[in-house]
């Protein structure tokens, strides 16, 4: 399984992980995450949570990214990376499961890191096996 975005090694993306972490907004959680999205024009999109006082009005990483991505007009993921805090791996929620698939496929790969670096790469499958998508509506 791949463990690199195409044209970006893992340490460039970790960088780019770490920086756009720091600009997370968590005075609640204080759990900073950050995703960095290569979509299929071949540029990268990030995203960094952004919590809010009334709670449920947080917007996760891997959301932020993917708004970046529609508003620069992309609709496809390749690739995205997540960068929890910490040394757990931070696999994206139920919800971005879903969000993701809205603008992947099945083989779409999840790269995950730690604050130790590149651990592993997973499959959208994986994580969200039988996923109901926008095929499902035609
Ligand atoms: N969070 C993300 O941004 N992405 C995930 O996939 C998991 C959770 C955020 C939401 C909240 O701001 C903080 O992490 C703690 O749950």
């Amino acid at each position: 399984m791949s463990n690199m975005q195409n044209n970006k090694k893992n340490e460039e993306i970790f960088t780019i992980l770490k920086t756009t972490r720091s600009l997370a907004y968590v005075p609640y959680s204080n759990f900073g995450v950050a995703a960095c999205i290569l979509a299929d024009n071949n540029k990268y999109y990030t995203g960094c949570n952004v919590e809010n006082a009334a709670y449920p009005l947080g917007c996760c990483a891997e959301a932020s990214a993917i708004s970046s991505m529609v508003l620069d007009s992309a609709k496809k993921i390749k690739e995205i990376s997540v960068l929890g805090s910490g040394n757990m791996l931070c696999t994206p929620c139920g919800g971005c499961r879903q969000r993701i698939r809205e603008f992947a496929t099945d083989n779409c790969i999840i790269h995950l890191y730690t604050d130790e670096g590149y651990k592993q790469s997973i499959s959208l499958a994986e994580l969200l096996p039988l996923s109901f998508g926008p095929a499902n509506l035609k």
